[in-house]
């Protein structure tokens, strides 16, 4: 079946009002008759390499090198895409793979490590037909003719995301559903909202928290509807309010931020024109419109009915660190700003060609300054970076206020991606940075607040490296109340090369 075909049928039947209602479950449904070591290793919750070649145990023990803090007593989750190469389908796209969740058990000095892969129904359906069945986010594959596709569900790999709401922990994707998990088992307990009305409606891979008002806001875009929807939920993880942007077209928005009384959101001239015109996979159906603006749309968080938009020169951006009120009149925030998101998106990361995009710097993502003037309507932007970055993580209890300090991972320039941990001091420029060694790449750095604070910089700063060459992955620990340029207080080596996460979050124990 052609690509097209698939989104024409899937934008026939998903409405607004009952999104993607009815559908069959197929969870549950596809374990029997199933006796291969893989779907066993499956079931039975064993970590697998990235080659499907073998399964290896998890929740052993593992070496310290260095001082793990005692107080560090919870779980940091990462997630990304696990199963690079399926019965042979090469998932190529940095975006595709089957969702696999990776755990590090922290416990008084002591550290275990542990994944799973996220049994979601596509990963279910898939491993019962030993092949890729259905279309990929960014890797052509040849799809079976005789799909039928009732909902979005079938295309989710839960790989992007993992954040702990009311004791679940959320494995999310974008514009689509997410996943309830067990944070003990990382077992699957249930797809998408509790609520029935609101089960299968769309969410985003980076939701915001605010822990003043305990809500949890959240923007993503539609498709095959156009245009996007933001969320506002209860620390329960209900549906409060939403309000729907209708937009001849889906532009693609990863993030959004917040700020005390604001949702802000950047809506690029990355987009896909609807219905879609695309023959296989979903990024090739977006294009970026450079001429056009970027709109930035503030939403009141008491009233999302109420918004004003601004605009600014058309960019794109994956993620925010924060944002903050300056005054009555200004929202200040930072972002890296990619200047040419189809150049990486759709060129670069199809073919995990990272040192091509640093070669051809103008379209590496700089860490950019934004101010808004709700009074003027006037954006100013200032460049914070003139390297590759990208991550940035903040100081959670600064969250919504002026944070000076911002960990970013990305390259000076001297060769590799995601080499070095930047640690940026945002109102002087002034910027600390951990060189790792060559043969290492970087995943996002979490940040962490210390149990005794003394100041913003007092956190405990976390990130996996890793290795093909020596075939393992590293869990690295900063203290941010030393220099970084100093490297990580402690380390643990795991004896096996991980797979690439994109995000996570650290919690403690009382919050699984
Ligand atoms: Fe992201």
């Amino acid at each position: 079946m052609k690509r097209r075909d698939f989104l024409k049928r899937v934008s026939a039947i998903l409405t607004m009002q009952g999104l993607l209602g009815s559908h069959v479950s197929l969870l549950g449904q596809v374990n029997s008759g199933l006796s291969s070591k893989k779907q066993k290793a499956a079931r039975t919750g064993v970590i697998l390499d990235q080659d499907w070649k073998e399964f290896r145990a998890g929740y052993k023990e593992l070496k310290v090198n260095g001082k793990l803090p005692r107080e560090l007593t919870g779980v940091l989750f990462r997630n990304g895409p696990g199963i690079k190469d399926f019965y042979g389908q090469v998932q190529g796209h940095l975006f595709d793979g089957h969702g696999v969740i990776s755990a590090f058990y922290f416990n008084r000095g002591k550290i275990r490590h542990h994944a799973r892969v996220t049994e979601t129904e596509r990963y279910l359906l898939e491993l019962k037909a030993k092949q890729t069945v259905y279309p990929l986010f960014g890797t052509d594959v040849k799809v079976p003719k005789d799909i039928e596709l009732s909902s979005s569900w079938p295309v989710n790999q839960a790989n992007i995301n993992a954040i702990v709401v009311d004791k679940k922990l959320w494995a999310l994707n974008e514009a689509s559903g997410f996943y309830q998990l067990d944070p003990k088992t990382l077992t699957v307990v249930r797809k998408g909202f509790t609520a029935e009305e609101f089960q299968d409606w769309p969410f985003p891979a980076h939701p915001r928290i605010d822990m003043k008002n305990k809500k949890i806001y959240a923007t993503t875009y539609l498709i095959p509807q156009g245009g996007f929807i933001v969320y506002r939920l209860n620390f329960k993880g209900e549906v409060e309010s939403y309000k729907v942007i209708k937009m001849p077209t889906a532009p693609m928005i990863h993030d959004s931020i917040t700020t005390e009384r604001y949702i802000i959101c950047l809506v690029p001239p990355y987009s896909t024109e609807l219905p879609l015109d695309v023959e296989d996979t979903i990024v090739s159906g977006f294009r970026f419109f450079k001429d056009q603006p970027t709109r930035i749309y503030v939403f009141e968080k008491e009233n999302l009915e109420n918004f004003k938009v601004f605009e600014t020169k058309g960019q794109f951006a994956f993620h925010f660190d924060n944002a903050y009120e300056r005054g009555n009149d200004e929202i200040v925030t930072h972002f890296p700003s990619y200047s040419d998101p189809y150049e990486v998106i759709n060129k670069a990361f199809a073919k995990l060609d990272f040192a091509n995009i640093v070669e051809e710097s103008q379209h590496i993502p700089r860490y950019k300054k934004l101010v808004l003037n709700t009074k003027t309507r006037q954006v100013k932007e200032d460049n914070l970076t003139t390297g590759l970055a990208e991550f940035p993580r903040i100081n959670t209890d600064y969250g919504e206020k002026h944070n000076r300090f911002t960990a970013f991972i990305g390259n000076s320039g001297d060769g590799g991606y995601f080499r070095e941990l930047f640690y940026m001091n945002n109102d002087t420029g002034a910027v600390e940075k951990f060189l790792y060694p060559k043969e290492y790449h970087l995943e996002e750095h979490v940040v962490y607040p210390k149990k005794k604070k003394t100041s913003e910089r007092s956190v405990w700063i976390m990130g996996v490296s890793h290795s093909p060459k020596k075939q393992h992955s590293v869990l690295n620990i900063f203290d941010g109340e030393t220099p970084i340029s100093s490297g990580p207080i402690a380390n643990i080596e795991l004896p096996y090369l991980l797979h690439y996460c994109f995000h996570g979050n650290y919690y403690d124990k009382s919050a699984i």
